[in-house]
């Protein structure tokens, strides 16, 4: 490409969707889409052209957006992402939604979200209620560090704790609601190998069994955790509802029920104590 191309020229020749090359260019070169549609005829200097070509490149290479860019939304609010975390998925907000109704009627609950990865849903909670006493857990020291900057830049208040499921709470605390997003794909499942998941931690992706095991260890150590009328929600996969209401009920909970995400597809389970 010649010494005086453009972004539109440049998002022309690189084969990306205009609306990806649009946003690789806006975080390149720090403007907003306004600006961006009105100056991208306007020559840039050669460092931001090379720099644009190397994100389409591994955009092109299948990288997701949110690594390229370094963020994602979730909740209304922006946050950082690393390969060291999941990338949050708005199928997740309805976990956060139900999370909020159960505890409408608690004054300053002690919430845990179990296997937070960038924070999103911990950090989402503490900022809708911060009268709330929220912990966050991860086995990744990675993700953990991920979440307790989105944190601090997010103001929210969270207690970020590693090791394993209800393994990282302080001995015999109880809470008013535990949350958890874990692991569920099937070691087998080829979506590990096709589009985004490639390039996600495997260890956020899948329990490399059968994909009910962390959910069954997330609702065997409820019990023991849930103060009396509290509720666990568990997000699943789509078709592991059935079976995750099962294991709530086999571990002594009641009332287990399923809440349908926006597409119509049952992906939290919960129940309470
Ligand atoms: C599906 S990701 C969810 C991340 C985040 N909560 C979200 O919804 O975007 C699952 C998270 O569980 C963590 N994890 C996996 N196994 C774990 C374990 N045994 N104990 C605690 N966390 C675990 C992973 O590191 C990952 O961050």
């Amino acid at each position: 490409m010649n010494a005086d191309a453009t972004p539109r020229d440049a998002s022309r020749a690189c084969g990306l969707p205009r609306l990806e090359s649009g946003m690789l260019w806006q975080h390149v070169l720090n403007v907003s889409r306004t600006w961006l549609v009105a100056h991208d005829d306007e020559p840039v200097p050669p460092d931001a052209m090379a720099r644009f070509q190397a994100l389409a490149a591994r955009r092109l290479a299948g990288e997701p957006m949110a690594y390229l860019l370094g963020e994602r939304e979730f909740m209304g609010h922006v946050f950082h992402v690393t390969p060291a975390v999941l990338i949050p998925r708005p199928d997740t907000e309805v976990l956060v939604e139900t999370a909020l109704a159960c505890l409408r009627d608690r004054q300053a609950p002690r919430v845990v979200d179990l296997g937070t990865g960038s924070g999103a849903i911990a950090i989402s909670i503490a900022l809708a209620r911060p009268d709330a006493q929220v912990i966050a857990t991860d086995a990744s020291a990675e993700a953990l560090a991920v979440a307790r900057a989105n944190a601090e830049r997010l103001g929210a208040r969270v207690l970020f704790l590693q090791g394993d499921w209800y393994g990282a709470l302080p001995a015999g605390e109880r809470y008013a609601l535990v949350v958890s997003n874990p692991p569920y794909i099937a070691r087998e499942d080829e979506h590990l190998t096709q589009g985004d998941l490639r390039f996600e931690p495997p260890g956020a992706l899948t329990d490399f069994g059968s994909g009910l095991t962390a959910l069954e260890a997330l609702a065997a150590g409820a019990p023991d955790r849930l103060l009396p009328g509290a509720s666990i929600w568990l997000e699943h996969g789509w078709t592991q509802a059935a079976d995750v209401r099962r294991l709530l009920t086999q571990a002594n909970l009641r009332d287990a029920a399923s809440v349908r995400d926006l597409a119509g597809i049952e992906r939290i389970s919960g129940a309470c104590l």
